[in-house]
């Protein structure tokens, strides 16, 4: 293969081997799923730098022609593993899905009266129009968990993710996420070519002897984290360790922290963040889909202003701003008393659902984490005997594998308990059920 690539290369710069290899993937000489030689072989072959090569593979990937698979290399085909089909892998006919990890529609505030109010809809004068709205500006500054230098509104979480990352992470870069994490994040690191590194959590948050030693041993450009209602194991992080995690952190300057706080106001946990001890250095996302509606698509983004005016400007480029209408209607929300009030009450019934789920499921003997949010982490003895289990009792429910950076000690489903509104016994025997070792069939071949 080095040879296919050597003698397809006319030009030596980056963009003359990137459009090379792109030549040899659409005529097929270079099949998909195939693996390419390294940076550095190729860089030899070829007589040039291995920056020179590390560059045509990033804009290859950028291109969506080649992914990188952590240490098991680079390969052509674009389309990244695709954990972000993960939730309706369970099967969107099965009668109860609780594979969505979506909110209750029903506890999610009506935004009929938010949206006769911002009436006609003339807020968008002239293009030129500062991206955020004013009045949400000052709402979202007194919100936030440490003064931040500058703060943006985008399409939601994601939309902020990917476009800090954009900014933030580089092709070959090492970068360190929670295990388990946000499967389509990981997608996202996956797409840009980073190196993701695992590192575990428990019941505070990231283990701070774990994430040293990722830090010390790979030096990487920067730490993804969700502060609260961890994603799927519920986990939200306390002020102690926030102030530990900082501490160590503090001998890594070079680190962007990125916070993801999607679950926002129905999280249990008070806001929480490492931008009050590395405010240069954290970029936190706040998110309102799970309180005020995942349609109005909207997010804030707040930190240092160099990193908060790069997405912002980038930004410029392509939507320009998220709409201000939207944004009207999300200050209407999050000034009205009687709004405020309706999200408490959602924020106390994931915890009714939560708890309710968690002793009928001790009643089993099973332990399952759901301290926060919507969702609750089951450690199952066999992922698909459990899913195929649930399936035949008319539930669907997400598989625990995509949500792996790492390896983790037992296989899992992960159950978004916030959409069950009763039933609790009855679903606690059945995922008891479902959890245990698959049965030997006596005197069966199996
Ligand atoms: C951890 C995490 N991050 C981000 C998101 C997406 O949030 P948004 O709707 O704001 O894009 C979700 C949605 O479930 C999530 O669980």
């Amino acid at each position: 293969m080095l040879a296919l690539i050597a003698g397809a290369v006319e030009d030596r710069t980056a963009r003359g081997i990137a459009a090379a290899v792109s030549r040899l993937v659409t005529a097929g000489s270079l099949p998909s799923g195939a693996r390419l030689p390294t940076v550095r072989d190729v860089a030899r072959e070829l007589g040039v730098s291995p920056t020179t090569v590390s560059e045509a593979w990033q804009s290859l990937t950028r291109a969506g022609a080649i992914q990188t698979r952590g240490r098991s290399g680079t390969f052509v085909g674009g389309l990244p593993r695709q954990r972000l089909r993960y939730a309706q892998l369970g099967g969107p006919s099965l009668g109860t899905d609780l594979s969505t990890g979506v909110p209750d529609h029903d506890l999610l505030p009506d935004l009929t009266d938010a949206l006769k109010r911002v009436g006609d809809g003339r807020l968008t004068t002239s293009y030129l129009d500062a991206p955020v709205l004013p009045a949400l500006e000052d709402v979202l500054r007194d919100r936030w968990p440490f003064p931040p230098e500058q703060v943006t509104v985008v399409d939601g979480a994601m939309d902020a993710l990917d476009r800090i990352t954009a900014a933030v992470v580089r092709f070959g870069d090492h970068v360190l996420v929670e295990n388990p994490a946000f499967p389509p994040v990981l997608d996202l690191l996956d797409t840009v070519g980073a190196t993701v590194v695992g590192v575990p959590l428990d019941g505070s948050g990231l283990q701070p002897a774990a994430l040293l030693a990722a830090l010390s041993e790979y030096r990487p450009t920067a730490l993804y984290l969700q502060p609260r209602a961890h994603n799927p194991t519920g986990v939200s992080m306390t002020a102690e360790r926030a102030a530990a995690l900082a501490r160590i952190l503090a001998d890594f300057p070079a680190v962007t922290v990125i916070e993801d706080d999607h679950a926002g106001d129905i999280a249990s946990a008070p806001p929480v963040s490492l931008g009050g001890y590395r405010p240069d250095r954290t970029v936190h996302v706040s998110s309102f889909s799970k309180s005020h509606g995942p349609d109005l698509r909207l997010a804030a983004v707040g930190g240092p202003a160099a990193l908060v005016s790069t997405v912002a400007d980038r930004r410029l480029l392509g939507p320009g701003w998220s709409s201000r209408i939207l944004q009207a209607v999300l200050l209407d929300l999050l000034t009205s008393a009687e709004t405020t009030a309706r999200v408490a009450g959602a924020r106390a019934e994931y915890a009714r659902r939560r708890d309710a789920l968690l002793a009928a499921l001790a009643a089993h003997r099973v332990t399952a984490t759901a301290p926060d949010g919507i969702n609750m982490f089951l450690p199952v003895a066999d992922q698909q005997f459990a899913m195929v289990t649930l399936a035949a009792h008319g539930i669907a429910v997400a598989p625990g594998t995509p949500f792996r950076a790492a390896p983790l000690p037992t296989d899992h489903v992960r159950i978004t308990v916030g959409l069950v509104r009763d039933g609790f016994d009855d679903l606690a025997a059945v995922l008891a059920g479902a959890a245990r070792p698959r049965t030997r069939v006596v005197g069966g071949s199996r």
